[in-house]
């Protein structure tokens, strides 16, 4: 929501404060393996429909309606005679959010400073789906312990421009990768008595006009790119709850869009859990109350202080049912949703709901283990990282080196535990050993350009140390309180271009002049125009925004204390101009409407398929060792193939691959992607160590949704299995006919 649009009032949220506070300070070691999968309710589906029926019955209209819309800033209302509370709601997706109580601003001296994880993207660049799932353990953890019920995450929008100021808190351009990568953190959630809610459904791609923006795609880009992921989250991670966008889909909001919710989500996937709005994002009470969504949340209308009985499925909808206008049936199916929420992660139903735990040292180690996987070594000419012992001084340039992102960005916003900059995570590890300077090298302030004083202190060090590491890229809003249009990574307005701001093309090259051996950090939530300089770049990070411990996994890559292996999950394009959506389609569209004229071709799609050289690949990462690919099977069955393949690792230091498999059909009847993702495995070998993988692929890995028939199809033929270390660095081929 606009912050600028909230009142300022808020009550103090007593009842969880007293509890949490003694838990803050605990730091019991938790491990990964301690969460556990298996289904919290002691009741099937089946016994809990039963029990919300008997429920329904006793309650009258009102306190019915009383449960489909908002009460407060986060929660709906609760019944309290028939022991139903009231439905607590928090941001997500990478930590638990500040505190607002009931109303719109942060609660001063609130206790509420908690683990800070890695945002989605840099999670999605680990490639280690078992990591998803430790990352949303430790949120439904510190959620439950903090008194929320729904965790307002994932966020899983196909990162289609790179201008989306929201990219950070996603995942990938790809939906295999999002579908694999979405369902541990949905049940990880979940494994702590906590839903999740997978938002934003769907084709909320960007911030530019996101109230209104009417979205407009192809039937077989709806299906191919931007729904797998959501089904995977409902389908196979079982998600409780889902999150209706701002945007229009097809002229409908999403929010109460017939087609996308009614029809897809509830009747095609079966979905059982409710549908949620996002904040102020239904626009009738008809649409609303027909269209699918279950819950109402929003901000305030305009009225200060907020009437939240005035909602559009408020007052009104209690006195439509009352005058016969409005069937009952259907504020039922909707506190019935509501209510097999509260009965799946026990809060009623008598089951002993897990408690929760905040700020323990096992989830400030999946913070860490997360960044150390979702860093990505772009670049390592002559092998200047990991850094030896040889180098005896360091010069760390560069705001970002010093700077706290947590706040930043708005909803998923998080008061962090403690935060490890990147430069304070350099000066714990080596501090002892190696003489560290630091200047700033740019000022980040609207519309800075280079600063020509900045420049010649950050150059006058750099000439002066072993290794320059200028630690630099996007950054949320330049004031944690801010996330308005001065902010790059941020909700609610997008990048205005993908040029590097605040003058640090000069800064690198004026650094990189003066000490050839300079390293480069770029933190943000996806691409940057780097051609200036990128040619001349001896070594090159992506840290993305990592979380609390983000700066100690930096750290142990730079001077090799751990391996990187992160890869990928978004194509970065050398420049804007070169991006699908701004080349193929629209973007941000006109007034009204965006047409997703690139259709299926987002990332790695176009680019394999219209020839188009990125800066960097989807899937692309380096690692300090280095691993051969041999001895590739493919075994086609009945529209399914088995591929088989070692991969070795032939360094000297221990390391993990994402050994990435694409599928190319030969001869195509409708165009096809030169290749698609269709499996990958992160394996973690010793020095020498050989490992055999083998990816099974079932009918749907060969499909592809025809437009003309309205159906996934497959066409028999030859297809082409590439196996690599990223999209464009195939190791194997092999072909089948099916
Ligand atoms: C955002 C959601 C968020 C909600 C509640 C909205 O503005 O789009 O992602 O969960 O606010 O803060």
């Amino acid at each position: 929501m606009n912050n600028k649009l909230l009142p300022v009032f808020s009550l103090c949220f007593l009842g969880t404060l007293s509890m949490f506070s003694a838990k803050a300070q605990s730091h019991d070691v938790q491990t990964i393996a301690n969460h556990s999968v298996k289904t919290q309710s002691p009741f099937t589906d089946t016994q809990i429909a039963a029990k919300c029926d008997s429920l329904i019955k006793l309650m009258t209209v009102e306190e019915k309606v009383g449960m489909i819309h908002g009460n407060s800033s986060f929660t709906s209302a609760g019944v309290p005679h028939l022991g139903i509370p009231e439905l607590v709601t928090s941001d997500g997706p990478h930590g638990v959010r500040v505190e607002h109580g009931r109303g719109w601003s942060e609660l001063k001296n609130y206790p509420d400073s908690g683990t800070y994880l890695p945002v989605g993207v840099c999670l999605a660049s680990t490639w280690n789906p078992s990591l998803g799932f430790a990352f949303g353990s430790v949120l439904g953890s510190e959620a439950n312990a903090r008194g929320k019920d729904v965790i307002l995450g994932p966020g899983i929008n196909i990162m289609r421009s790179p201008l989306n100021g929201r990219n950070f808190e996603y995942e990938s351009e790809d939906p295999y990768l999002i579908s694999k990568m979405v369902v541990g953190y949905v049940k990880g959630v979940q494994s702590q008595d906590v839903a999740a809610c997978v938002k934003h459904y769907a084709a909320n791609n960007q911030e530019t006009r996101r109230d209104f923006e009417d979205v407009q795609m192809s039937e077989r880009a709806l299906r191919e790119i931007y729904l797998p992921g959501f089904k995977a989250a409902i389908q196979d991670g079982g998600a409780y709850t889902l999150m209706g966008a701002y945007n229009k889909f097809r002229g409908q909001w999403c929010a109460q869009n017939d087609y996308l919710l009614n029809q897809i989500l509830k009747k095609e996937w079966g979905f059982k859990g409710a549908v949620i709005s996002d904040w102020g994002a239904i626009h009738s009470t008809s649409q609303g109350m027909w269209n699918g969504s279950d819950l109402e949340m929003g901000t305030d209308l305009g009225q200060h202080p907020i009437d939240y009985s005035k909602f559009y499925m408020g007052d009104t909808v209690a006195r439509l049912v009352k005058t016969g206008k409005m069937p009952e049936y259907l504020v039922d199916e909707k506190v019935k949703r509501i209510l097999y929420v509260m009965y799946k992660t026990n809060l009623i139903g008598g089951a002993t709901r897990k408690k929760g735990e905040y700020n323990t040292k096992g989830h400030e180690q999946t913070a860490e283990k997360v960044a150390e996987e979702g860093i990505v070594l772009l670049k390592n000419e002559n092998k200047i990282l990991p850094l030896t012992s040889n180098v005896k001084s360091v010069a760390v340039i560069g705001f970002n080196a010093d700077r706290k992102q947590s706040m930043g960005g708005g909803s998923s916003q998080v008061r962090a535990f403690y935060e490890i900059t990147p430069l304070q995570g350099i000066k714990t590890l080596v501090g002892d050993k190696v003489n560290i300077t630091y200047t700033k090298g740019y000022n980040i302030a609207r519309n800075a350009g280079p600063d020509q004083a900045l420049i010649d202190e950050a150059v006058a060090a750099a000439k002066k140390a072993d290794v320059a590491i200028i630690v630099g890229g996007w950054t949320h809003g330049y004031d944690y309180s801010v996330w308005d249009d001065n902010a790059y990574d941020a909700e609610g307005t997008d990048k205005p271009n993908m040029d590097m701001p605040f003058g640090q093309n000069e800064l690198i090259k004026a650094v990189e002049a003066a000490n050839p051996r300079t390293v480069v950090v770029l933190m943000g939530g996806g691409p940057i125009d780097m051609t200036q300089w990128v040619d001349q770049t001896k070594g090159l990070i992506q840290a993305w925004y990592p979380g609390m411990e983000g700066g100690t996994a930096l750290a142990k890559i730079l001077f090799g204390q751990a391996n990187p292996s992160g890869k990928l999950p978004v194509t970065f394009p050398k420049t804007l101009q070169d991006a699908p959506a701004i080349k193929l389609g629209e973007y941000p569209g006109n007034n009204t409407t965006v047409n997703y004229f690139d259709g299926i071709y987002v990332g790695y799609r176009y680019f394999d398929t219209y020839k188009v050289a990125p800066q960097f690949e989807f899937g692309h990462g380096l690692s300090y060792t280095n691993f051969t690919y041999s001895d590739l099977q493919v075994k086609p069955g009945a529209n399914t193939a088995t591929v088989t393949f070692t991969v070795k690792n032939t360094g000297s230091m221990a390391g993990a691959e994402v050994a990435q498999l694409y599928v190319k059909q030969e001869k195509l009847n409708l165009p096809r992607p030169e290749k698609e993702l269709k499996g990958f495995d992160k394996v973690f070998l010793q020095p020498g160590e050989a490992k055999r993988i083998t990816l099974t692929l079932n009918e749907g890995a060969f499909q592809y949704f025809n437009d003309k028939t309205n159906k996934w199809e497959m066409d028999p033929g030859a297809f082409d299995f590439l196996v690599g270390s990223s999209s464009r660095d195939i190791r194997l081929t092999g072909k089948a006919t099916l």
